[in-house]
């Protein structure tokens, strides 16, 4: 690493060239400098750049500056150490090219290397890694942990050349969360300047270019799910149980005591304490309910699609988003469409059902992380990657939106089984399912009583009765089709190899007898 820390010094003296300083690129340009690296970094916003300098240099404080302004990308290449490493945080998509052509023509070389942090579509960083071949390696590294996770410690999917991973390994692992190895707990430092050293790094190689992004969109659609089922816990207590925010919160911090412990049920206690300013009323109350998203949850939905992946607990979760921005027809519906009459319960049987939720909770979490797992695994096959799911677990610990204790399980079941078809069959997740699910089908009753929605809770049970369903209804499906459009099915006495039609309305073919 260069030591030198002249900053009006001409020649190279920067280890890394940072690109792209939203809220994202400024964190992670702190990050690494937190860890020593001097960065030469780069906006079009030059404003950006300056603020960047400026909170570099105050948080430095007697210590030289590790980060240097560049107006150009030529001048960023030019304070570069050869090879280059140039890191991009813009955002998904144009702007991704569009600063990959600027660096060629600035005269980037073949063995520099420009990995892409942000959010990016899995197959746009496959066709990257063909298009810049012989111009540079493009590598892809996707990041989770938003605005403090990039700043203190993310968590990681790096993917693309191996022999690039070799070079940036030692980076991106500098820069990530950390872990404790046995309790699998997240060993956090948020003082600027003070970057853990100790621990196991949430960056693990994935595989090849793109397998990255693509772990990285699927942790997107479990965050979706996670998310949507706490919001469908809340819903129930708040709509059916009529409980204040506030107690909710009180309920959430409780659980978070627990196996349901992670940072989603922790920010969620938080947003449902705050009180609205101008209001004084609950601010969880005067939020509008109406969701943005950015797509990361949809293409997970489309890919599970695609794989022909059952992933309905995400799927839910993005159309629950879909359905909330429908908020006129949502208004006008609702003085027009009735429902149940609001039930009554007795304090009592308010707590029977709130811990009946938390376990319906449990178990409908276990359901979309099993759907996500299952979804990396198909795709992986697909796309003849190699994924190593105990790792994946592991370097979601800590860093990511999804971090939770229950990862540490899953690490876990992956460790003891790495050919595991599912979670669900993993020994100890079938034995928490055993042992709640019927809190699971009481919570999810209470609900459908009341009229609350529920989707990726009901979905997430509909799953796991699915999945353990020796004989589904697809048999008289297969006979539908057949019956419509010859479309031929297998018998179950017969090898499946054999597919067979007949012809369903001959009139010499046997029929069961209706009796009259
Ligand atoms: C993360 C987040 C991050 C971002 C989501 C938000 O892992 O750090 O997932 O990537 O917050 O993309 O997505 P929506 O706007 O679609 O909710």
């Amino acid at each position: 690493m260069t030591q030198n820390t002249s900053t009006q010094n001409s020649q190279p003296q920067c280890d890394i060239g940072f690109i792209g300083l939203g809220v994202m690129g400024k964190n992670l340009t702190l990050n690494l400098a937190d860890n020593g690296y001097r960065i030469a970094c780069f906006d079009l916003d030059q404003s950006k750049v300056d603020a960047i300098i400026e909170q570099d240099a105050a948080e430095r404080g007697d210590a030289p500056a590790r980060v240097e302004a560049c107006r150009s990308y030529t001048e960023l290449l030019s304070k570069l150490n050869a090879p280059h490493m140039i890191i991009l945080s813009v955002p998904a998509g144009d702007p991704v090219d569009h600063v990959c052509h600027h660096l060629i023509d600035a005269g980037i070389a073949a063995d520099d290397i420009v990995v892409d942090t942000g959010n990016s579509l899995w197959t746009d960083s496959v066709a990257r890694e063909q298009q810049y071949k012989g111009k540079f390696i493009f590598f892809s590294t996707a990041v989770s942990g938003g605005e403090v996770g990039a700043r203190f410690g993310p968590s990681l999917m790096p993917s693309g050349d191996p022999y690039a991973w070799t070079r940036l390994e030692p980076v991106l692992q500098s820069i990530a969360a950390k872990v404790d190895p046995e309790t699998g707990k997240p060993i956090e430092s948020n003082t600027p300047g003070h970057p853990v050293k100790e621990g196991e790094p949430c960056a693990t190689y994935i595989g090849p270019v793109g397998a990255g992004h693509y772990v990285k969109m699927v942790h997107n659609g479990i965050e979706y799910a996670d998310m949507q089922l706490i919001c469908e816990a809340y819903h129930v207590m708040r709509s059916a149980l009529g409980m204040m925010p506030s107690d909710i919160a009180a309920v959430f911090r409780d659980w978070n005591q627990g196996e349901l412990n992670s940072y989603l049920i922790e920010i969620s206690a938080e947003v449902l304490e705050q009180i609205d300013e101008e209001t004084g009323q609950p601010l969880v109350d005067v939020i509008l309910d109406r969701a943005g998203q950015k797509g990361t949850g949809l293409w997970t939905a489309v890919s599970a699609l695609q794989v022909g992946s059952p992933a309905q607990t995400i799927t839910q979760a993005v159309f629950a988003r879909s359905l909330s921005s429908l908020k006129r027809e949502r208004q006008a519906a609702s003085q027009t469409l009735v429902g149940p009459e609001a039930q009554r319960y007795s304090a009592s049987q308010k707590t029977a059902i709130v811990d009946a939720l938390k376990n319906a909770l449990y178990c409908s979490k276990i359901c979309a992380y099993a759907q996500g797992f299952q979804l990396m695994d198909i795709a992986a096959k697909e796309h003849g990657w190699k994924l190593e799911f105990a790792e994946i677990a592991k370097i979601w610990r800590a860093g990511c939106i999804i971090r939770a204790v229950f990862l540490q399980s899953i690490t876990h079941a992956y460790e003891q089984n790495d050919q595991l078809a599912n979670l669900l069959v993993d020994p100890f997740f079938a034995d928490q399912i055993a042992r709640f699910q019927q809190d699971w089908r009481s919570a999810i009753s209470h609900a459908v009583l009341s009229g609350v929605p529920c989707p990726a809770m009901t979905s997430a049970l509909s799953y796991y009765d699915s999945y353990r369903c020796d004989v589904l209804p697809a048999n008289l499906l297969q006979g539908q089709r057949d019956f419509f459009g010859a479309h031929s099915f297998q018998r179950v006495d017969k090898p499946d190899t054999k597919y067979f039609h007949i012809e369903w309305n001959d009139p010499a073919r046997p029929q069961v007898t209706v009796k009259k």
